[in-house]
């Protein structure tokens, strides 16, 4: 069975690659030739622990290869999944012309009867407007089936979540295909939830939103911790050893970022919107997030009389730790608003500086090292907790800034902690120590 990939970012690479790990012969095929070309020569162009190894282990073993030639891509495909990126519109909608266009290109250059299976989110009926762009193009001769198997990895521990995920969601309105796709999974032993086409793409925004909306509901309970007293680290332990509602994503913090919750919670209001539903709850907590992201902003804002001119360093760019993506990363809108405090700023992270980079040039200022980033600051942020940055000893902030003032999106420190140091720590949901 010839299997392939379209789109090797950071879902498509990790599903092609684990798939070929299992034993499936995978095509993995992209329109980037620089990604394409690093793939061959064993690299992974996106920071995902584990990955190069497999990958290089898979092509060693003649199971896996990469192409960004589409003919090479197709022809004599059985089973085509797209896991092309779905980015927001302007307007909040899901951005589906990446998709569009895969569809195309898949219609023009299949060569047999063929299982379309569309990783990427998207809304709900999109998977039977892809069904018929393949269709209205395809030779009479050749069928189309369509499945819809939504992703639920997370950046960072991507390959052991496919591995080990929850479960397999495979929609689809004909049996025959959605038991193929089974077929292909078998080998990864784990719980699939058969339904059709449209509940499949319901779940996957169903799922972001759920957690999504833990997120802020704790932040909200954080918030209020710090008007009415309250340690959150507390709070969240006991509310969270309820098996009811479980510890996960219950941790206070400086809000969510990353490229799906923020841009599938936006979609999702948005096709409410499209058809006459209020979904209020959804949009408090697009509300609340955008409120949080700037919550230690404007803590200092309030302590520092004018920040310009202000030395500050911001440890931890991408969205969350152990990956290098920063698509809407709480860094990005610090950085936009310290800018125009005319602060100067310098960043330091242990993989995302490159991407940061080429956003802001040489706006900002990038370390080699956290300490080198702290030396001789005025305040410090802490956005995302790497293992290196939340060991730093606090003694490190004393000894390098010149004034330890820290912000502490993560809560990486106790306050036992920062007292005993001397620092001046404003952290979420908990007092400050001053
Ligand atoms: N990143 C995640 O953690 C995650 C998790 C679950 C679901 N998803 C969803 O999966 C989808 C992909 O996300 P991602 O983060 O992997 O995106 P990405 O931007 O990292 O990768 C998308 C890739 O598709 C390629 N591409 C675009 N058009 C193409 C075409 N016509 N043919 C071949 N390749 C093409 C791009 O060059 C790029 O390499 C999105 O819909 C996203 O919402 C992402």
């Amino acid at each position: 069975m010839k299997i392939t990939i379209t789109g090797t970012g950071y879902v498509g690479l990790v599903t092609g690659v684990c798939l070929s790990d299992v034993g499936h012969q995978i095509t993995c095929y992209d329109i980037d030739q620089e990604k394409i070309d690093l793939l061959n020569s064993g690299q992974s162009p996106i920071y995902e622990p584990g990955l190069d190894e497999l990958i290089q282990k898979n092509i060693q073993k003649g199971r896996l290869q990469f192409t960004s030639n589409v003919k090479e891509a197709y022809s004599g495909a059985d089973c085509i999944f797209i896991a092309v990126g779905t980015p927001p519109n302007e307007d909040g909608s899901a951005n589906l012309t990446y998709i569009e266009n895969a569809a195309i290109e898949i219609a023009e250059h299949m060569t047999k009867d063929c299982i379309v299976v569309t990783k990427s989110t998207v809304p709900v009926g999109t998977n039977e407007h892809i069904g018929m762009i393949i269709q209205e193009r395809l030779p009479v001769n050749l069928k189309v089936r369509i499945v819809s198997n939504p992703e639920f990895l997370r950046e960072g521990s991507a390959i052991h979540d496919t591995f080990h995920g929850d479960r397999i969601v495979i929609g689809s309105d004909n049996q025959e295909a959605g038991k193929r796709i089974e077929e292909i999974y078998s080998p990864f032993k784990l719980p699939v939830v058969h339904t059709d086409l449209r509940s499949a793409e319901m779940i996957k925004y169903a799922s972001n939103s759920f957690l999504a909306l833990k997120i802020s509901f704790i932040n909200e309970i954080a918030n209020l911790c710090e008007k009415v007293g309250g340690n959150i680290e507390q709070v969240a332990r006991g509310v969270g050893l309820d098996k009811r509602i479980g510890n996960k994503f219950l941790q206070a913090g400086i809000g969510f970022g990353g490229s799906c919750f923020p841009k599938d919670i936006n979609a999702l209001n948005h096709l409410a919107n499209e058809y006459d539903y209020d979904f209020k709850i959804l949009k408090s907590v697009i509300d609340v997030n955008r409120l949080q992201k700037e919550r230690l902003f404007h803590k200092a804002k309030e302590i520092f009389e004018s920040l310009a001119g202000r030395k500050i360093t911001i440890l931890g760019l991408t969205f969350k730790p152990n990956t290098d993506d920063i698509r809407d990363a709480a860094s990005l809108k610090l950085i936009q608003d310290l800018l125009l405090e005319d602060a100067v700023i310098t960043v330091y992270d242990p993989v995302g500086m490159s991407k940061v980079e080429k956003l802001f040039g040489d706006k900002i200022q990038y370390a080699a090292s956290a300490e080198d980033a702290l030396a001789g600051s005025e305040a410090a942020f802490i956005l995302t907790e790497w293992g290196e940055i939340k060991t730093l000893s606090l003694e490190t902030f004393k000894s390098y800034m010149e004034k330890p003032i820290l912000f502490d999106g993560r809560n990486c420190f106790t306050l036992e902690d920062a007292e005993k140091h001397g620092i001046h720590y404003y952290s979420i949901g908990r007092k400050p120590i001053v």
